[in-house]
């Protein structure tokens, strides 16, 4: 198949990117220094190729309270880059199926996370601006389906960890953020401070599953919105005291500051829609992706982990 992946230079384009590649696929993935999206004509240099498939990964974010410190700029460029490329698969390549990515940051925590309620409701006020985007980016593909029949799938994928994040020094997922303050602890006997109480619960699903089920979907389902979770989550604790356990720190050795932001008390996808559609779903167990996330740490030393 002929591909054209947008954020396929990012954390999780760069595994769907790899995987399609090794499959045999033929795959585009412009970065946002060659094709900036913000631009209204920037996928214009590709209208003399004709694409099979277009994962629509780019996105302007990062974890952390970026989008608490962003909500007006994020608004601004998610909408445009989200325009951009419905508006260039609608005009120039309407025989893909497109493939984008939702986020569990859309829904109302008072509501179930279940796919019925993705257009209800409002996103928790922290990360609003960035749940609406992506509530309108599904919008979008509604919209296009009914007026012309195009063709989409909309995952919806809880936080994914796995080897491969980014070492430039953004603001990361709490997973990696966990692992980076505990190694650091371990590493230069730094305090290591988690926001919150520890008590705020989250799910993960393993970067390689994500790409697997990803890719399984692509091919089999269409016109569909699927939440794709463990379907279990764990408060921050648990993952810290694991960390611990691996790294050599004492767990006891951790602060937690709850004047810190948190965001979202809780916030586990409801899977029953995914668990339907795909007989035997086996995901990598939880101890089995830290550990193979940690080794990418100590890897990365020089670069994630840079002495004070
Ligand atoms: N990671 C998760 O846990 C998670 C969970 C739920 C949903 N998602 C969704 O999955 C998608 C990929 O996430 P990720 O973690 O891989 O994100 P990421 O690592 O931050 O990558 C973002 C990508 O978007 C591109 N991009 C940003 N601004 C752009 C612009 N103006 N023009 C062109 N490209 C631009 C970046 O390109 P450059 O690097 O070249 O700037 C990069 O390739 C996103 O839509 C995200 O919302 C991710």
């Amino acid at each position: 198949m002929r591909i054209l992946m947008t954020g396929g230079t990012g954390f999780l384009g760069s595994a769907l990117a790899g995987e399609l590649r090794r499959r045999g696929h033929h795959v585009l993935t412009p970065g946002s220094k060659d094709c900036d999206l913000r631009r209204e004509d920037a996928l214009e240099r590709y209208t003399d190729q004709t694409f099979d498939r277009i994962f629509h990964l780019a996105a302007w974010t990062q974890a952390g309270d970026f989008c608490l410190r962003h909500p007006g700029e994020q608004w601004v460029i998610n909408q445009k880059i989200n325009t951009h490329v419905l508006d260039y698969w609608q005009r120039r390549q309407p025989q893909a199926k497109l493939v984008c990515m939702g986020s569990s940051c859309v829904y109302d925590p008072e509501l179930d996370l279940l796919e019925e309620n993705y257009l209800q409701g409002v996103p928790v006020d922290s990360l609003f601006s960035y749940g609406m985007t992506k509530k309108m980016l599904y919008a979008g593909l509604l919209s296009l389906n009914r007026q012309y029949g195009l063709k989409y799938l909309c995952l919806v994928p809880s936080t994914l960890y796995g080897p491969g994040y980014h070492t430039d020094g953004r603001q990361m997922h709490f997973i990696f953020d966990l692992i980076r303050k505990i190694m650091r602890g371990k590493l230069y006997g730094e305090k290591v401070i988690l926001w919150g109480d520890g008590h705020q619960r989250r799910e993960l699903v393993y970067l390689d599953d994500f790409v697997e089920l990803a890719l399984g979907l692509a091919d089999t389902h269409a016109n569909e919105l699927i939440n794709v979770g463990a379907g279990q989550e764990y408060p921050i604790r648990h993952f810290a005291r694991l960390i611990c356990e691996r790294v050599g720190l004492p767990f006891e050795e951790i602060e937690f500051d709850t004047s810190r932001y948190v965001g979202a008390r809780s916030k586990c996808l409801r899977t029953d829609k995914l668990q339907r559609l795909v007989a035997d779903l086996r995901l990598t167990p939880l101890e089995q992706g830290l550990d193979r996330t940690l080794a990418w740490f100590e890897m990365e030393k020089d670069r994630v982990l840079p002495p004070p």
